[in-house]
Parts: structure tokens; C-alpha cells; sequence
């Protein structure tokens, strides 16, 4: 099977690995990549959000399975174009991306399944922004009513610092949505789905704000780990029945039906699960730590949900032990990252690459926020903390900065779900 993986970071050098591993893999392309994926798969290039030059490549390069992992193209419709041109793609069509793409669409799709998440009101005016806060207690929640790359979210129990925050995103010309608080650790839950049939993945939790101890501003993810010690094994399954299966199939009632990877975003509150957000997409960086421990060849598996033969397939099979990832940003990320910076040690088994280019004169150099995810396996959490750390000793990157407590408070033992409200 000639793969052929759309995008350029972490996650996609993550995906490219495990395809490179699967013996059913003939031939594997990167587009556009980035200088990790140069290793491990040819290098084309493409602009994401050009379908025509994605339909166009896909057939020159005669790829047998196209796999989309940014939101950006797949909310534009890059899977509809290869998929009308009668190439398997692995991701939703536009429609189906848009439980990623508009919250307001998410909120009501959850609504029909009733599936949990939390109450929420859409500002589009100044005018309205006051009385609709009123309706809300600390800490408040303020999110822009599309993507943001994980960037749009603030969370504070300062009524004044959320103000600001919803003023700014309409004075841009995005409402903003409001939302109740969840308590509660945070489950990123995958799935594999193509129509009916839903195939949970490892749960991961990944960790938003770029400091240790949770402090800072939200990112689009600073690491994570997986499997979640502090959960049972029967987790996934039952958030995918309460969750995840009530939302395929009302996507499919709807008439747009999800194929590709379905990403909850949850919270585990006193009050039982609930969504903080679906994706249309793997998820970066947890990705790396789920895909670390796969042993499933992932191609086939890709294949199967691409082409809606997930049911005939066996239940993913995973290695023993834990998978941690720890991101390396760049200097000033995530307000305004610089770039340019001449990276070392970057070569290691496990450090994967996301804003990564190779510069003429050879170097390797920071073309991202996000610079490098470095992935550590061991036989617990504690083991694949070490190893992941270990691993990015050797790395240099002047002025970047990453957290020191990726999995640290689940290696402790410190992570429950809080107890049942009376
Ligand atoms: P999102 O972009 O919607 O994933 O939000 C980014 C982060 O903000 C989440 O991972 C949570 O840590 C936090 N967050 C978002 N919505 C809520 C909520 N309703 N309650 C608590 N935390 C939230
Ligand atoms: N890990 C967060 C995201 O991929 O959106």
C-alpha cells in the first residue's frame, strides 16, 4: 500500500513511524513534512489548503490511502476532493469535520445524542456580552466559535480577565461561546470511525498550559501520556458507549456521517463524564504517546476505517507499559514564537519533529511554536517519564522552554475524579 500523509508536525511524523513499521506499507510520503519526516518518507510538496493540488498529488504519486491529520484542510473539504476522485482517504468529509470547525454545531449535535457537555451560551454582540456572563459563576470560560488551534480558550475566575477576553474575540469579528465549568481530569479519548462502527483507542491526557503545575496560557498541547494508571481498563469503552457511539450515530442520521478519527476532549467531573470538545483528527501531541504504544499495523487500520471496513477488523492490540511526550516550544511560544533557531541533538530514536526545516546550508532549524516532541516508553509511568526525559537531554534549541511534569502527577498517584456531588 503506497500511504501518502498530509501535514507537517509532530503528530504527522508520528503517523509516518508507524506506517514506515508496517510491513504492509510499500511506499510512504510526507506532504509537505518536515525535516523529521525526511527520514522516514519521501518529501512532496503542497500547500494544505490547496484541494485541487491534493487531489492532483495524491494521483501523480498513485497513493492508495491519503491520511489528513491537521483540521484546517479537512474543514475545507480536502477529504471529500481525494475521496471524489476515488482515492481511500482517512478523514471526515467537510461536513462531518464541523464537529471540530463550529462549537455551535458540536453543541447541537451533543444535544440530539444527549451526550453531556457543558452549557453554553454564543455572543455576537458587546451589547449582549454582560447579561449572558450573569447567567455564569467562577471560573468563567471563554472560547471563539471556531478553530484556534487550542489558542482561543480562556479560563479564569476573574470576570473581568473573561470579559476581555470575549470583547477582543468580537471586536475581531468571532462570537464568542461562553461556557459553564467542568471539574474534573481531562481524557483525550480517540476513536476510530467510519460511519457505524466506533473503535476506541488508548486514553491520553494531555497537558494545555505551557507551564509546570498548569500555569500560564493554553497552548495547543505541551505533552502527554497514556495509558491513564488512575483509570480502569474498562474507561475507554465506556466513555466510547456513552459518548462517542450516540454521536457517530447521529452524525449519521443527520445524513453526514464521520469517517476518519473522532477526538473527544473530555472532562471526568463529579457529575460523570462530560465533553469539552470533539476533533475531527488525531490529536497533537497525545498522538505520539498513543501511536508509541500501538502494535496493530497502523496502515491496515487507517485502511479499514477509510474504506468502512472497521467492524471485520480485530480490537487494537498495544504493548505493555506507559508512552509519555514531552513538547519543546520555541522561544516566546505560545504568544509569538521565534523562529530560525539552529536545533542539535534532534536526531534520537523518539524525538519527533514538528516545526522542524532543513536550511540550505544543512542545518536544522525552529519553523514552529511547537519544535519537537520527544517520546519515552517504559514498563510504567514512572519508566516512560524517565525515558522521555532522557531523551531530550541531548537537544539544544536556544531559548526554548518544555514542562518538567508531563505525567507527574498521575505518577504520584495524585489524579482522581472527584467524588459525586451529593
Ligand atoms: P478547547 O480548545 O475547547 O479544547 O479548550 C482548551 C482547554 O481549556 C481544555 O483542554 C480545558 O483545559 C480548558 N477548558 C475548555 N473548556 C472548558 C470547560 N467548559 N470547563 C473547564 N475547562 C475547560
Ligand atoms: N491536543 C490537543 C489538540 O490536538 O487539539
Amino acid at each position: 500500500m503506497r500511504v501518502l500523509v498530509v501535514g507537517s508536525g509532530a503528530r504527522e511524523h508520528a503517523i509516518a513511524v508507524s506506517l514506515a513499521q508496517d510491513p504492509g506499507v510499500t511506499a510512504l510520503a510526507c506532504a509537505p513534512g518536515n525535516a523529521g519526516t525526511a527520514a522516514v518518507s519521501e518529501q512532496l510538496g503542497l500547500d494544505v489548503s490547496d484541494n485541487d493540488a491534493l487531489v492532483a498529488l495524491a494521483r501523480s504519486w498513485e497513493a492508495d490511502l491519503v491520511v489528513i491529520g491537521p483540521e484546517v484542510p479537512l474543514v475545507n473539504g480536502a477529504a471529500d476532493a481525494v475521496r471524489d476522485d476515488g482515492i481511500p482517504c482517512f478523514g471526515p468529509s467537510r461536513e462531518a469535520a464541523r464537529i471540530e470547525g463550529s462549537k455551535a454545531f458540536a453543541k447541537s449535535v451533543m444535544t440530539a445524542a444527549g451526550v453531556p457537555t457543558a452549557s453554553s451560551v454564543v455572543v455576537d454582540t458587546p451589547a449582549h456580552l454582560d447579561t449572558a456572563l450573569s447567567v455564569f459563576t467562577p471560573p468563567y470560560v471563554v472560547k471563539d466559535d471556531g478553530l484556534a488551534a487550542g489558542k482561543g480558550v480562556v479560563v479564569s475566575s476573574d470576570v473581568e480577565v473573561a470579559r476581555a477576553h470575549a470583547l477582543s474575540l468580537l471586536e475581531a469579528g468571532h462570537p464568542a461561546l461562553l461556557e459553564s465549568f467542568l471539574d474534573g481530569p481531562e481524557v483525550s479519548l480517540f476513536c476510530l470511525v467510519d460511519g457505524s462502527t466506533v473503535v476506541p483507542l488508548l486514553p491520553a491526557q494531555d497537558f494545555k498550559r505551557v507551564g509546570d503545575g498548569g500555569t500560564g496560557p493554553n497552548t495547543g498541547g505541551m505533552g502527554a501520556y497514556c495509558p491513564l494508571p488512575w483509570a480502569g481498563d474498562d474507561l475507554a469503552e465506556d466513555l466510547a458507549d456513552r459518548i462517542v457511539r450516540p454521536v457517530a450515530a447521529e452524525m449519521e442520521r443527520r445524513g453526514t456521517p464521520f469517517s476518519g478519527l473522532l477526538y473527544a476532549g473530555l472532562a471526568l467531573t463529579s457529575n460523570g463524564p462530560a465533553v469539552i470538545e470533539f476533533n475531527c483528527r488525531f490529536g497533537d501531541p497525545e498522538t505520539q504517546a498513543v501511536l508509541a504504544l500501538l502494535r496493530t499495523p497502523l496502515a491496515q487500520l487507517l485502511h479499514a476505517t477509510a474504506t468502512g471496513a472497521l467492524a471485520e477488523q480485530d480490537p487494537p492490540e498495544w504493548a505493555d507499559g506507559a508512552a509519555v511526550t514531552v513538547v519543546v516550544a520555541a522561544d516566546g511560544y505560545p504568544a509569538t514564537p521565534r523562529l530560525g533557531d539552529v536545533i542539535t541533538g534532534a536526531e534520537g530514536d523518539g524525538v519527533l519533529h514538528a516545526g522542524t526545516r532543513r536550511r540550505e546550508d544543512g542545518a536544522v532549524v525552529s519553523s514552529g511554536g511547537r519544535v519537537l516532541s520527544v517520546v519515552g516508553t517504559g514498563a510504567d509511568l514512572a519508566a516512560a517519564r524517565a525515558d522521555a526525559y532522557a531523551r531530550l537531554e541531548p537537544v539544544r534549541l536556544a531559548g526554548s522552554h518544555h514542562r518538567t511534569d508531563i505525567g507527574l502527577d498521575a505518577e504520584r498517584g495524585e489524579v482522581s475524579v472527584p467524588a459525586a456531588r451529593a
